[in-house]
């Protein structure tokens, strides 16, 4: 039995099979369509969350297999002071696999540590989103051909956006990649992660200029400003609007450049881009539940 908390808790050769399996489910959906029958997913989600949730639930579905759980803390027994560690044991009476987001950096470690079933990590306060990051190098992967030699440019709030901090540790074990990481100077990344591409020589870039750092880049992650996150409203309103990219920004980018956001999308790419082809944040969305299908077969079945 075995825990998704971070995406480094799946080997670079495992990414690979979890992708192989994607496409051969999207090749032949009929094949899958019983693999998880009498088998539940449970979804904790003590947070927001519309793709992640219900991303999960219909990969679970697609399977043949069923969903239970609660989409907000205040209608869980959270909300009369349960532990988490008391939650999952409880849940691992009913259901075969969890998937918990919660807002405290850490929660799905203890529930990992407490659980007698598997628990993926949906999301971790400002930490970790680990399969966003299935979503995301499968996009890549689909979109590009391939996960190395590529300059990767993240945009926005690198401090607080989990989902950045769980794809650079991800595509920093790909040869050849680099990093341009766009941002206001409030909002760079954690010191760990900078640690963690300096301990592996990996060549990075910092800068508050988007527009000059564009035409080198081939892989464009947007990112919202973290609202849930601050401290104070006005720090936010403040740096909400720092980047918008628009059409004519693009004039310098690369033809083949492709544009990802793991949304929600708040003003941080023009709805104009929608019709460029270089924007994949849609097919994005799709692919992820793909790789929630495997990532689902993948433990489930290494279980069994
Ligand atoms: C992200 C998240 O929850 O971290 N959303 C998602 O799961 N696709 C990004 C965000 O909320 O900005």
């Amino acid at each position: 039995m075995r825990s998704i908390i971070s995406i480094t808790d799946l080997s670079p050769e495992e990414l690979g099979a979890l992708m192989a399996t994607a496409d051969d489910i999207i090749a032949r959906p009929q094949e899958y369509a019983e693999r998880m029958k009498h088998k539940k997913l449970a979804t904790l989600f003590y947070e927001p969350s519309t793709r992640t949730r219900l991303s999960f639930e219909a990969a679970m579905y697609e399977l043949g297999g069923q969903v239970i759980g609660f989409s907000e803390a205040a209608s869980s027994s959270a909300a009369k002071g349960e532990s988490v560690a008391d939650t999952v044991r409880t849940i691992s009476c009913y259901a075969d696999i969890i998937a918990m987001r919660h807002p405290k950096e850490g929660a799905p470690m203890v529930a990992a540590m407490n659980a007698s079933v598997p628990v993926i990590n949906s999301g971790d306060g400002g930490h970790n989103h680990p399969t966003q990051t299935l979503a995301d190098l499968y996009t890549i992967k689909r979109e590009k051909g391939h996960l190395d030699g590529l300059n990767v440019g993240v945009c926005g709030d690198l401090k607080f956006g989990r989902t950045v901090h769980s794809l650079i540790e991800a595509m920093s074990r790909y040869d050849g990649v680099q990093f341009t990481m766009i941002s206001p100077e409030e909002l760079k990344v954690p010191s760990y992660v900078k640690q963690h591409l300096k301990n592996r020589q990996i060549p990075y870039t910092q800068t508050t200029d988007f527009v000059s750092a564009l035409p080198q880049i081939d892989i464009l992650y947007m990112t919202r400003v973290q609202r849930e996150r601050f401290f104070n409203e006005d720090d936010y309103v403040r740096l909400k609007d720092s980047y918008v990219l628009t059409p004519q920004m693009l004039t310098g980018a690369k033809e083949d450049l492709i544009i990802m956001h793991p949304l929600p999308r708040v003003n941080e790419i023009s709805v104009a881009i929608d019709r460029d082809p270089r924007a994949c944040y849609f097919k994005q969305v799709l692919y992820g539940k793909y790789m929630r299908m495997a990532l689902i077969l993948m433990l489930l079945e290494e279980k069994r």
